[in-house]
C-alpha cells in the first residue's frame, strides 16, 4: 500500500477566503487525497491556519479583539467552512500551537549551529509615539512610483511595486497616524540561503517530473540577479513565535518573533503532531522522519504560484540545513490565478465570491465541480457567472443528473422494485464497456499525474458516454418488443449509476454519497470495470435518488452577478 503525505498551503487567518484561494490549493489537494484513498493508499492530508504576521495583528486590531482571541475565532470559522466544502483533512491545525513554537525554535537552533544564520544590524522605522518598530504593513505613505496615497510599507496595492518603508513619501504609522518616524538600528536574524544555492540547484534539477510552472519559478529565484538572497527571519512584533535557539534564549533577540514565512511551513510538521494529540493518529514520525519510515512516503504539496519560492527554496533550506532526517517534498503542484468576471478577486474590496457566500447560494458540489474543472493549471482562468451556469446545467444536471434519474425512474416504473433480471450483454454492451474501460484508465492516469482539468474533462466524457449508450439502446422504447433486453440494459444502467458514484466521488463527494445510498453500494474503486458493472445483481434493492442537481436560472445568474460585483455585505 502506497503512503501519501499531502499538504495544502495554509490559509492566512485574517478573514474568509475567496474561491480563487480555494481552487489554488485546498480544493485540488482534497481531490488528490480523496482519489488516493479511493485507490486504497494510506493518506495523511494536513492543513492549518497560518496565524502569525502583521496581517493577523492588524485584522485583530480592526475587529477590536486581542490577537489570540481573534485567531481562535477565525480558526473555527475557517474549520467550519472547510467542512462545508467537504475538505477531507485528517487534521486542520493552527500554526500558533505549541508544537509549532517548539519545532520552529528547534529548527532555528539547528540552522544556527550549522552556520546558516547571521545576526545583522538593520535600520528600521521606529515610532516614538507608538513606542515600537513598525514593520511592513504598520506603515503607509504615498507611493513614489504612482502617487497612490495609501501604499503600504512592503508593497503598493495600486501599482504592485515592491517597496521598502523608507521609499514612502510622507510615511506614517497605521496604528496612531504618527508621522514623527525615525530610522533606528535593530538586530535581526538572516537565513543564509545563498550558502545552500548549489545544493538546492542539484535537488531541484533532479526533480525533473515537477510541473513546468513550479520548476520555472524555483529556478528563476535561484538564478536571478536578485536570486536566493539571504532572508530576514525575525520581526519586531508581539504576536508570533519568540526567537529562541531551541530551548535557550537568544541573546540580543529579546522581544522579537520569527517571521511568519519562517514558521508557517514548519507547521506542516507540527500539524502531524497535533493530529496525534487529537487522538486521530498514533505515529507522526513515520510520515515526517526518513529514519522512522518516511522514506517510503510520497509527499505532495499544493499551492498558488506566489507560494512556490517559499516551498521550493526557503523551506527546503530549513529542512536540509537542519542536518536532520526530515522528509523533503517530492512533488510541488502549483496553480496560476483565478480571476473574477473581468478583473481580480479582491479581499480588500470584497470583489468576487467568498467561501461562505458561495455555500449560502448553492451546495458544495456545484462549486467543487466548476472550480476543479476550470482549475488555473496552465494559465490564469476566469470565473464568470455565465460559464458557471452553463457548466452546472450541462455537466451536472443534463448529463450526470439526468442519467441517474432516467435509468432509476424507468426501471422502477416498468421493471419492478428490485434490480431487474434477464438477458445477457450483446455486441452494443461489450463495445460500450470496452470504450468505458479505456476512458476510465485514461481518467486514472490524469488523476495519478494530478492533471486536474484533464481528469475533469475525462470524467465528463465518461458520463456522456453512458448517456449516449442509453440514448442509443433506448430500453424505454424497446421494452415492449424485447423485455429481456430492456431489463438487461436497465440493469447495466443501474450499475452504471453505481460506477459513476465511485469515479465522481473525488470531485463531487455529496452527490456520490446520494448515488451510493440509492444504489445500496459501499465505496470501492472499479479496478475491474466489467466486474463493477455487474456488481448489482438481479433482485438487489435500489432506490430512485432524489434530484441530484438543480439548474441555475438566468434570473439567478443576473442577480448573483450584481450582488458579488464588489463591497462585501
Ligand atoms: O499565501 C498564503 O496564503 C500563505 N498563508 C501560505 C502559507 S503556506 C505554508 F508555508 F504555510
Ligand atoms: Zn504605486
Amino acid at each position: 500500500m502506497a503512503r501519501h503525505l499531502i499538504t495544502s498551503a495554509l490559509p492566512y487567518i485574517n478573514g474568509i477566503k475567496h474561491l480563487g484561494n480555494l481552487v489554488g490549493s485546498q480544493l485540488p489537494a482534497d481531490l488528490f487525497a480523496r482519489y488516493r484513498r479511493a485507490r486504497g493508499d494510506e493518506v495523511l492530508f494536513l492543513c492549518a491556519t497560518d496565524e502569525h504576521g502583521t496581517p493577523a495583528e492588524l485584522a485583530a486590531a480592526k475587529a477590536g479583539q486581542p490577537v489570540a482571541e481573534y485567531c481562535a475565532e477565525l480558526h473555527e470559522v475557517q474549520a467550519r467552512l472547510s467542512e462545508g466544502y467537504r475538505l477531507s483533512f485528517d487534521h486542520f491545525g493552527r500554526s500558533s500551537g505549541p508544537h509549532n513554537h517548539h519545532l520552529t525554535q528547534h529548527f532555528a537552533g539547528r540552522l544556527d549551529a550549522a552556520g546558516l544564520i547571521a545576526e545583522v544590524e538593520t535600520m528600521q522605522m521606529y515610532s516614538p509615539t507608538d513606542g515600537r518598530f513598525l514593520p511592513d504593513r504598520y506603515i503607509e505613505g504615498t507611493c513614489p512610483n504612482c502617487g497612490f496615497e495609501s501604499a503600504r510599507g512592503d508593497q503598493c496595492d495600486n501599482c504592485t511595486k515592491q517597496l521598502d518603508p523608507t521609499d514612502l513619501i510622507y510615511p506614517h504609522s497605521t496604528i496612531s497616524g504618527a508621522t514623527d518616524l525615525e530610522l533606528r538600528p535593530t538586530k535581526h536574524l538572516f537565513l543564509r540561503q545563498s550558502l545552500m544555492r548549489e545544493r538546492l540547484r542539484e535537488w531541484i534539477t533532479t526533480r525533473q517530473h515537477w510541473p513546468v510552472l513550479t520548476t520555472s519559478i524555483a529556478l528563476k529565484w535561484l538564478d536571478d540577479g536578485e536570486g536566493l538572497q539571504d532572508r530576514g527571519i525575525t520581526r519586531d512584533l508581539d504576536w508570533g513565535i519568540p526567537v529562541m535557539k531551541g530551548d535557550a534564549p537568544w541573546p540580543g533577540m529579546e522581544g522579537k518573533v520569527f517571521y511568519v514565512w519562517f514558521d508557517a511551513p514548519i507547521e506542516y510538521i507540527a500539524c502531524a503532531r497535533e493530529w496525534v494529540d487529537a487522538g486521530k493518529g498514533e505515529d507522526w514520525e513515520r510520515w515526517w522522519r526518513t529514519d522512522k519510515g518516511a522514506d517510503d512516503v510520497r509527499y505532495t504539496q499544493f499551492m498558488g504560484k506566489d507560494n512556490v519560492p517559499f516551498h521550493s527554496l526557503s523551506f527546503p533550506v530549513t529542512i536540509l540545513g537542519s542536518g536532520e532526517p526530515w522528509k523533503l517534498v517530492d512533488y510541488i503542484k502549483s496553480f496560476n490565478y483565478l480571476n473574477y468576471d473581468g478583473g481580480q478577486f479582491s479581499t480588500s474590496r470584497g470583489r468576487g465570491v467568498f467561501m461562505d457566500q458561495a455555500l449560502s447560494i448553492l451546495p458544495a458540489d456545484y462549486w467543487r465541480w466548476w472550480l476543479l474543472s476550470h482549475a488555473p493549471e496552465t494559465a490564469d482562468a476566469e470565473f464568470t457567472w455565465e460559464n458557471f451556469q452553463a457548466s452546472v446545467n450541462k455537466d451536472l444536471a443534463d448529463v450526470l443528473g439526468n442519467l441517474a434519474s432516467r435509468v432509476t425512474k424507468f426501471a422502477r416504473a416498468r421493471l419492478g422494485e428490485t434490480v431487474p433480471e434477464g438477458g445477457a450483454w450483446g455486441e452494443r454492451e461489450r463495445a460500450f464497456v470496452a470504450d468505458l474501460a479505456a476512458r476510465i484508465r485514461t481518467y486514472e492516469s490524469h488523476m495519478d499525474a494530478i492533471e486536474v482539468r484533464r481528469a475533469a474533462t475525462e470524467l465528463r466524457a465518461i458520463w456522456a458516454l453512458g448517456n449516449e449508450y442509453l440514448q442509443q439502446a433506448a430500453p424505454w422504447s424497446t421494452i415492449k418488443a424485447d423485455p429481456e433486453q430492456a431489463a438487461m440494459q436497465a440493469r447495466l444502467g443501474l450499475n452504471l449509476v453505481a460506477l459513476y458514484a465511485e469515479l465522481s466521488a473525488p470531485f463531487i463527494p455529496d452527490a456520490a454519497g446520494t448515488l451510493r445510498a440509492a444504489m445500496h453500494t459501499e465505496p470501492g474503486w472499479p479496478d475491474d470495470v466489467e466486474a463493477a458493472l455487474t456488481r448489482l445483481a438481479p433482485g438487489d434493492a435500489y432506490d430512485v435518488p432524489e434530484n441530484l442537481f438543480r439548474k441555475i436560472s438566468d434570473e439567478e445568474c443576473a442577480d448573483w452577478k450584481t450582488r458579488f460585483a464588489g463591497v462585501r455585505d
